[in-house]
């Protein structure tokens, strides 16, 4: 409470934002998994980033791959062809903020804060970015586990760090991932070089800028407890609890970590949890999981997706910001799925955003466009319809190789 009160009032003075979470960056992912839904697993995340950043949409077939990859900012070897993967890419780096892979694996990061930021662990060195560690896990795993082991082997020998904000040098942070496929997720958390991870097999589990993972560890980084305890960190008596070990002071993803909480409850209840409760989560104003334009840290894209064993994945992308005013377009892995230029930068032009991101910002945002209704029910059309081919398509996928491209055409269209 005088905590509170005195936060307050220093802001005040300051004339700051009132939460450190409007200063630091934020994102929220969640999963829902049988039994709160009928078909599969469900997942979702906001991608919250610096205002002037957009994202783009791109999809990479499969390759026989390279013995080296230039990252964001560091090359690493790899080793095997890389899986098809569809991305949700900030445009000038390397990795994603969050995507798919041909295998029905999703996966989407965090940044984090925490206590652990010397020598090895500064993340203000240029290493793995927590973005290319999601690129790297969706092309080289064909499940949820198999990522985890490739994203904290990449993790161990190369660590992570560097500037994650083109504009700001200052924005550097750990990492946090929640990695899924149709039968389970699991929840990473990493402090430099060091991880600790979660499965999750039923139910729903919810993550933001904060550690969450406590003192249920399935998996962890050799020689954990040791190098927390030669850091002062633990002092080996108590249970390790990786939270409470790690966690930075100030914890800016606690007040929407609540809120998802809250949401995820409301929604789940029926056992009926679908893809649209997933798109009213992320598209929830009230509690900041879904930031306007205005925000120091805008919403800047969003991805859903159902994963099932027994039918073709979905995958939903924004490839816009603010998910409130935003329509989630569908995505299959076919043979040969064609997604659309409209959701990709031009002729490498990194100074222009692409042609959905730059009419959707004219038409819906700055003016307010009535557009908004009309698309609105052009979604849930499109949810309805995809649903019953996906209840009856058979072996052959190619009817919905250019599913993405129709609907972002359609979209481009209604801006013009
Ligand atoms: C959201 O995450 C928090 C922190 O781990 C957890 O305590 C809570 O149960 C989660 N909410 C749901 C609905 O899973
Ligand atoms: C772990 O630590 C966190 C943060 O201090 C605390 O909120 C939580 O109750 C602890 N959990 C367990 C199981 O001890």
């Amino acid at each position: 409470m005088i905590e509170t009160f005195l936060r307050l009032f220093v802001n005040l003075i300051l004339q700051i934002p009132l939460t450190a979470n409007n200063m630091l960056g934020s994102c929220d992912s969640f999963v829902v998994l049988p039994p709160l839904t009928q078909h599969g697993v469900i997942f979702g995340k906001n991608s919250d980033r610096p205002p002037r950043e957009f994202q783009e949409v791109v999809y990479f077939p499969a390759s026989e791959s390279p013995a080296t990859v230039k990252c964001t900012y560091i090359e690493v070897e790899v080793s095997g062809p890389t899986k098809a993967v569809i991305l949700s890419k900030p445009y000038w780096m390397w990795g994603a903020e969050m995507g798919a892979n041909e295998c029905g694996v999703v996966i989407g990061n965090e940044a984090i804060w925490t206590n652990d930021n010397d020598g090895d662990h500064d993340p203000k060195v240029r290493r793995l970015l927590g973005m290319d560690l999601v690129r790297l896990g969706l092309e080289h795993s064909s499940s949820a586990l198999e990522a985890l082991e490739v994203i904290t082997k990449y993790l161990e020998k190369y660590g992570q760090g560097g500037e994650c904000d083109i504009d700001n040098p200052n924005f550097c942070y750990h990492n946090s991932f929640l990695i899924a496929d149709p039968e389970t997720a699991w929840i990473l958390e990493t402090t430099g070089k060091h991880w600790a991870a979660e499965q999750v097999t039923s139910g729903c589990r919810n993550i933001s800028n904060v550690l969450t993972i406590t003192t249920r560890i399935d998996k962890k980084s050799d020689g954990l407890f040791e190098y927390a305890k030669d850091k002062g960190l633990w002092d080996g008596n108590c249970e390790f609890n990786f939270s409470e070990v790690f966690n930075d002071e100030s914890k800016p993803g606690a007040q929407r970590l609540e809120a998802g909480r809250c949401l995820l409850n409301e929604l789940t209840g029926s056992n009926n949890f679908k893809e649209t409760d997933m798109f009213t989560i992320l598209r929830n104003t009230e509690s900041d999981i879904c930031r306007s334009h205005t925000s120091n840290f805008p919403t800047k894209a969003s991805q859903v997706s159902v994963l099932r064993t027994d039918r073709p994945s979905v995958h939903w992308f924004t490839a816009t910001q603010d998910t409130s005013k935003s329509v989630f377009k569908p995505f299959v892995f076919t043979k040969n799925p064609i997604i659309s230029k409209h959701t990709q930068i031009q002729n490498g032009n990194r100074n222009e955003p692409h042609t959905l991101y730059a009419l959707h910002f004219e038409a819906v945002i700055k003016q307010g466009n009535e557009v908004q209704n009309l698309l609105r029910n052009m979604e849930n059309e499109c949810v309805a319809e995809l649903n019953t081919i996906i209840a009856n398509v058979g072996d052959d996928l190619s009817e919905l190789d250019e599913l993405f491209k129709d609907c972002v055409e359609t979209e481009v269209k209604f801006y013009r």
